[in-house]
């Protein structure tokens, strides 16, 4: 089969596969995912292949949903594209990819791994995860796990294990703290770090407006 031929039955796949998802995990975010890793591939020596077979399969099962249980979604990539008839080392390669993708694994950095694909579709990843689509994620998924939106008591838990992180019940607002507002010094390519800026700011606008309305300042 050829490349683009595999492509396409990957976008069928991961379509159908994720038709029940969670608003933030479904196939609209694999496709923002998708275009955003071929565009920062642009200034990048990667092979197009990997990174667009590996932004497509990154949240084929998303750990939160199958119990933390990260070991579900490099299975089902593989037995899809030994069904695709991809080579062993670029299945090899995207399992990597999809196991080491997560905020979660870098927290926890006890093995290691690393190639210009998987940096490239991280940045991917972590674009999505800020500016006007990642508050939207954010509060969709606080929504999803019956958070409060804010509560002033709650500080944020900037130094959480990954146990914590799984497990925390915080308000939303605290994630900004947590995790988004972080997100931009993480970038690893210069593309996504000029992207990144600019949603950035755009989140910290959002929280001096968020603050201004909760204290009847504005
Ligand atoms: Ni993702």
């Amino acid at each position: 089969m050829n490349k683009p031929q595999i492509i396409e039955n990957t976008i069928s796949f991961v379509k159908e596969t994720l038709k029940d998802a969670e608003g933030g995990h479904d196939w609209f975010h694999i496709e923002r995912v998708y275009k955003n890793a071929l565009l920062i591939s642009k200034d990048e020596n990667v092979d197009e292949f990997i990174v667009s077979l590996g932004a497509l399969l990154h949240d084929i099962a998303d750990a939160k949903f199958y119990d933390g249980d990260e070991t579900v979604g490099p299975r089902i990539a593989r037995k899809f594209l030994e069904n695709q008839q991809v080579e062993a080392s670029v299945i090899i390669h995207i399992e990597n990819i999809i196991k080491y993708i997560s905020f979660k694994s870098s927290l926890s950095l006890g093995d290691k791994f690393s190639s210009p694909e998987l940096d490239v579709i991280q940045d991917a990843d972590r674009l999505d995860a800020i500016g006007a689509i990642g508050i939207a994620r954010c509060f969709n998924y606080g929504g999803f796990k019956n958070r409060t939106l804010y509560n002033p008591e709650i500080a944020p838990n900037v130094n959480m294990t990954k146990e914590e992180y799984k497990k925390s019940d915080a308000p939303t607002i605290n994630h900004f703290y947590e995790k988004l507002l972080l997100l931009k010094d993480k970038m690893n390519t210069s593309t996504a770090k000029k992207i990144a800026e600019e949603r950035h700011l755009f989140m910290e606008t959002f929280l001096q407006q968020f603050y201004a309305e909760w204290n009847g300042e504005k």
